[in-house]
Order: C-alpha cells, then sequence, then structure tokens
C-alpha cells in the first residue's frame, strides 16, 4: 500500500510546518522541498514566512499553504547579522501564536522542518511538542567540513596547511569555507553556522538538498551515526525530464525575474554558445573586479547572459556599457533554472552557490567557478577536483581575478578540448541527480522513509 493510503487509512492527518530563513538560496530549496511533501499526500504542508514576502503571494500557493509572521518593520534589516537576529527574535515571539492558531484547524502541527542555520528552532520545536527537522541547504560536505572542525578542533591546525578529514578529499586553505578563517566577519552568521553541528545531536531529521551519488563518501561516513536524509535536488522533475509536466514554478523569487528578455535573447542564439553568468542573490563583487569580470566577459569573444542585480549595476565601466550590446545581455534577475536548461547555454560562470552549483549539475551544464565566501571555496573544489565538470578561475596576487584569466577560463569551458570531458561528466550527474528524485530513487525513497517513520511515530 502507498504511504498515502496508509496515512488515510488511519486516518493520521499531518501537517508540516516549514521553516525557512528568509533569504533566496534558503527559500528555493525549503519551498521545492515543502511541493515535494504535499505531493506525496501530506495533509497539509505550511510555509512559514515573513509578511514582508508572503504579502505578495496568495494564502496557497499550488500544493502548499502559506503562513505569515507579522512584523512591524516596513522590511527586515538589510545586512545578514542583524537580519538573523531579527529573525530570531520574530520567530521567537510568534511561534508559539503560530502552532497553535494551525492546529486549530482539522491538521494539527506534527512536525516543524526548519533552516538547518536557525539552529535554536530544534529547542521551540521539541518545547512545543512538534518533531523537529533539520534542513541544511548546503552540501553534506560542507557540514562534515563544519562537523570535524568542531570536533576536532584541537587536531585541525588552521596554519595554512592541506587539512585531511574523515571521508573528505585533502582540503587547502583556499578549498575551506571562508568563515573558517575569517573570523570577524558575520560574527553571528558565523556562530549560527558553527552551532549546526546542534542539529546533528538534537534533531529528529537532517535533511540535506544533496542526493547520495554526489557525495556518497560523507554521506555514507554520516548515516550510521545520525539520522540523515539526502532529499535532493530540489528542482521541478520537468526541468531533469522534459517528458514530464509539473508545477513550473521554482521556489519563490524575492527579485522580479526579466523573463521574457532573457529567454527571446537565448531563443535567438546557437547551441552552446552563451556563457550565462550570476553571483546568485548575496555576493558582492568590489568595483575593481566588476571590472576585471566585464572586461574579461567581452574578451572571451563569447556571448553571454549577465546577471547584475539592481544594487550592484552602479559599478559596471562605461567601457563596458558602450561594448555589451554586441555580445551580451544584462538583466537583474532571470529565470535561472529556464536559462540553465536552455539549448543556447554551455557554460555557467558562477560563484557557485550551493542551489547554483546543484542546479548546473542537474541540466548537466559544465562550469566555471569563481567562489567568492561561505561554502562557495568548498562547492568549487568538488565541482573542480571531484565531480570534474568544472574549472576553477586563479585569483591573483592582489586578490583580484584578472580580465585574461576570466576569458581563459571560459575559453577553456567553450571551446577547448577539455570543455568535452566537463560536458561529459555534467551530464553524468544530471542522469545521476534524476535517478536520485524519479520514483524509487535515493531521494524519493529518502522521503517516503520520513512519511512512513511520521506515520508510525519512528524515526
Ligand atoms: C546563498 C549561498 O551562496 C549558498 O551557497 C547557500 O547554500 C545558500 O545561500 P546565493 O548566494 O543566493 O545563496 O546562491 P545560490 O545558492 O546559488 O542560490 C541562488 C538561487 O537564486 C538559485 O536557486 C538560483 O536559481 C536563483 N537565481 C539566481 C535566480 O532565480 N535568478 C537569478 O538571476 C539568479
Amino acid at each position: 500500500k502507498s504511504i498515502v493510503q496508509k496515512m488515510e487509512e488511519k486516518s493520521n492527518k499531518s501537517h508540516i510546518l516549514v521553516l525557512p530563513i528568509p533569504v533566496q538560496g534558503h527559500i528555493n530549496p525549503m519551498v521545492q522541498f515543502s511541493k515535494r511533501l504535499a505531493s506525496k499526500g501530506v495533509n497539509k504542508v505550511t510555509l512559514v514566512t515573513i509578511y514582508s514576502i508572503s504579502k505578495n503571494m496568495p494564502k496557497e500557493s499550488g500544493l502548499i499553504n502559506i503562513e505569515s509572521i507579522p512584523h512591524d518593520d516596513e522590511s527586515p534589516p538589510q545586512n545578514i547579522d542583524p537580519m538573523l537576529e531579527w529573525f530570531h527574535l520574530l520567530v521567537s515571539k510568534n511561534l508559539t501564536k503560530i502552532v497553535e492558531k494551525l492546529s486549530d484547524s482539522e491538521y494539527p502541527v506534527k512536525v516543524l522542518v526548519f533552516d538547518s542555520m536557525a539552529t535554536w528552532a530544534i529547542d521551540l520545536a521539541h518545547q512545543l511538542g512538534l518533531k523537529g527537522a533539520a534542513f541544511f541547504t548546503q552540501s553534506c560536505s560542507l557540514s562534515a567540513i563544519y562537523y570535524h572542525m568542531d570536533l576536532e578542533a584541537t587536531k585541525v591546525s588552521l596554519d595554512g596547511s592541506d587539512v585531511s578529514l574523515p571521508s573528505l578529499p585533502l582540503l587547502a586553505k583556499e578549498d575551506l569555507p571562508s568563515l573558517i578563517y575569517d573570523t570577524d566577519l558575520y560574527p553571528t552568521l558565523r556562530g549560527l553556522i558553527f552551532s549546526q553541528n546542534i542539529n546533528f545531536k538534537k534533531a529528529d531529521w537532517l535533511f540535506f538538498n544533496t542526493f547520495n551519488a554526489l557525495e556518497k563518501e560523507v554521506v555514507d561516513w554520516i548515516r550510521p551515526r545520525y539520522p540523515i536524509k539526502t532529499i535532493g535536488p530540489t528542482i521541478p522533475s520537468m526541468y531533469l525530464d522534459k517528458r514530464l509536466k509539473d508545477d513550473k514554478e521554482y521556489g519563490l523569487s524575492l527579485f522580479k525575474p526579466n523573463s521574457e528578455t532573457c529567454m527571446k535573447w537565448l531563443d535567438s542564439k546557437e547551441i552552446d554558445s552563451v556563457v550565462y553568468v550570476s553571483f546568485g542573490s548575496l555576493a558582492s563583487l568590489d568595483e575593481q573586479q566588476m571590472e576585471e569580470l566585464a572586461l574579461g566577459l567581452i574578451m572571451s569573444k563569447c556571448y553571454f547572459l549577465w546577471v547584475v542585480r539592481a544594487t550592484e549595476e552602479n559599478k559596471l565601466p562605461e567601457e563596458f556599457m558602450s561594448k555589451l550590446s554586441e555580445k551580451g545581455l544584462m538583466v537583474n534577475w532571470c529565470p535561472q533554472l529556464d536559462v540553465l536548461a536552455h539549448r543556447a547555454v554551455g557554460c555557467f560562470f558562477t560563484h557557485s552557490g550551493w542551489n547554483s552549483t546543484l542546479e548546473a549539475l542537474s541540466l548537466g551544464v559544465p562550469m566555471v567557478t569563481m567562489p567568492q565566501w561561505s561554502d562557495q571555496p568548498t562547492n568549487a573544489k568538488f565541482i573542480s577536483d571531484v565531480w570534474q565538470t568544472g574549472v576553477r578561475v586563479n585569483v591573483g596576487e592582489n586578490g583580484v581575478v584578472n580580465r585574461d584569466e576570466i576569458a581563459s577560463s571560459i575559453r577553456e569551458v567553450m571551446e577547448e578540448e577539455k570543455g568535452i570531458m566537463l560536458k561529459e561528466n555534467a551530464m553524468k550527474w544530471k542522469k545521476l541527480a534524476k535517478e536520485a528524485v524519479d520514483e524509487g530513487g535515493s531521494s524519493d525513497k529518502n522521503i517516503e522513509e520520513f512519511l512512513s517513520n511520521l506515520l508510525n511515530n519512528t524515526k
């Protein structure tokens, strides 16, 4: 019998709350996961998010419900640390009321799936009599690094030499998550990132937006020790298999995409002729780096579609603006999955945020990585050396990646022999990503198993 039938039979009405931190890279995978749960027959799945995000949305978005956390301020603080502190306070003040209100309905709340960086949420969940599941929006390898660094702090010397940790490749200083060395930048974020290890000990489940084949060794190391469930990639199945039709809406966009302009422009280009360039929703390059990137793109002589967020636009050099229209299109935001899935896109020039990394792997697009901070250096290491679907730019001695390096890295992927190998590997990962989320695949089975645990009140 299917899980759904069993749930109905036992009239075990389940209601799951999902609580992401209100930033784009966390909202997208957690919204997608919510939809996946709902599509598996969970009676009710509610995404809990702040009013300034939910106000533009219907109370119900497809399969899931939206519950708003009220706040007086017009919008959350712009900087990461104050925003995280503000969010913690806001949720602490409102979660009990929200759970009580929602439990009055036909479907009492059973589980809180919380963002793994909201490390304080597990205690709130347990105090409210709910099970708590931590959802990690970054890779499993990354969490393993934080885990070992914390646990084995005395054994790992941070003197710049290579670091050897169980189930992970040898990591050079520039492969480690930046916040290990950057001890002064974003103290609140850093504190939360390191305290994520609490989830390993306290949470009832640990969900990771990854798939077994992608991070096999590290998943195999964690699995006997902690209740880990890989459930990704959280990408609508129609992008993985064109024959499938499902909800095309990906995540919940906090920026307005210039979809029509992008898709029309891409339609006019030859197969594999365009470099798609994006640094995600948070990273910010300084003016000198912006200039080198802009001129490097022109020097590559390839067509390029570059997402420059509105707040970054003023950093672009005039010399670039006058040449832009010859080869490039610049937009403030795009429908990234549609762009990556477009036949004209031959390479993704990326900051290697975890979502962008997974999206490119799952759609078979080779990459040039130019990591900025946080988990991005580690993702870049895996992309170039472990999964071998991309090349990583070299950073100059002045800390800047110069235009020649940018142009030659792009050409390496787009025109040279190496590009063929990278594309072949990318297509291999695409196939494995699809297998993981297909019915009976590893991620699909893990979701079913979680629902069965819930039904039988087991772990
Ligand atoms: C950040 C971190 O960098 C990331 O590693 C972490 O795991 C989550 O938080 P961000 O820097 O925004 O996120 O990058 P990324 O993880 O790649 O997420 C960006 C998301 O925005 C992706 O889902 C991408 O598809 C989407 N996007 C980006 C668009 O839809 N349009 C765009 O133009 C650019």
